[in-house]
């Protein structure tokens, strides 16, 4: 981002890519050469954006599409704004759990609401801010719930039953579009790999092409 001296990296991809795996190892490598690394995510990452979280990924029952992408551009400005700026600005490196990408991919997926739209809200919402570095995990939606199911039956961990996470097949291998378009529509935010790789083997092309940030 323009405006700190920080470094911004922002992981996307479906649910069951890996984001966690590979934002806990880019923490410990970056945690080991003696930077001030912040781990955030949304929706989530602020103390409002963890109400907001509570009503897009818990409430029982519909949520009309615009409200929807207004929570998320909401826990989104708030945000970037107390959480991720501040940060930037005081040198550290900021890990997050998706950004803006994850709402043109899920929100656009649902096919009410247009890309262009919803990015646009997007970057109202957080006056322009688009990270240095975007790390695609990409994965089709099969293999993704074949880990996800694996891990339900490991026992506990996240709320297995996050209303997006229930819906179809088709929506999700319209994500997976969606963000690979959107990767190559930005291939110089982007960083595209393949999320079927071991987790080490992704660890080092993640390192590899940050360092070129630091
Ligand atoms: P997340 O907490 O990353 O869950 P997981 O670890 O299972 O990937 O994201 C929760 C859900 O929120 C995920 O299904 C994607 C959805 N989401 C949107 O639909 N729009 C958004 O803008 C964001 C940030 C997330």
């Amino acid at each position: 981002m323009t405006d700190g001296r920080g470094v911004w990296i922002t992981l996307e991809g479906g649910d069951g890519s890996g984001k966690t795996t590979q934002a806990e190892l880019l923490e410990t490598w970056l945690t080991g050469a003696g930077h001030a690394v912040v781990r955030t995510r949304e929706p989530g990452g602020s103390e409002v954006g963890r109400l907001i979280r509570d009503i897009v990924l818990h409430h029982r029952g519909d949520v009309a599409p615009r409200a929807e992408a207004l929570l998320y551009a909401a826990d989104r400005a708030h945000h970037i704004a107390t959480v991720v700026r501040p940060a930037l600005g005081r040198g550290d490196v900021v890990i997050q759990d998706r950004y803006l990408d994850s709402s043109v991919a899920y929100q656009g997926a649902g096919r009410v609401l247009d890309a262009a739209e919803i990015r646009g809200l997007s970057l109202w919402a957080t006056e322009g801010a688009l990270p240095d570095l975007t790390i695609l995990l990409d994965l089709d939606p099969q293999t993704a719930r074949a880990r996800l199911a694996l891990r339900q039956a490991q026992g506990p961990g996240d709320n297995p039953f996050d209303r997006l996470e229930a819906e179809q097949q088709e929506f999700h291998e319209r994500v997976r579009d969606a963000f690979l378009a959107l990767a190559s529509a930005e291939p110089d935010r982007f960083l595209v790999v393949d999320a079927t790789r071991p987790a080490a083997e992704l660890a080092a092309a993640i390192r590899e092409r940050v360092a070129t940030l630091l």
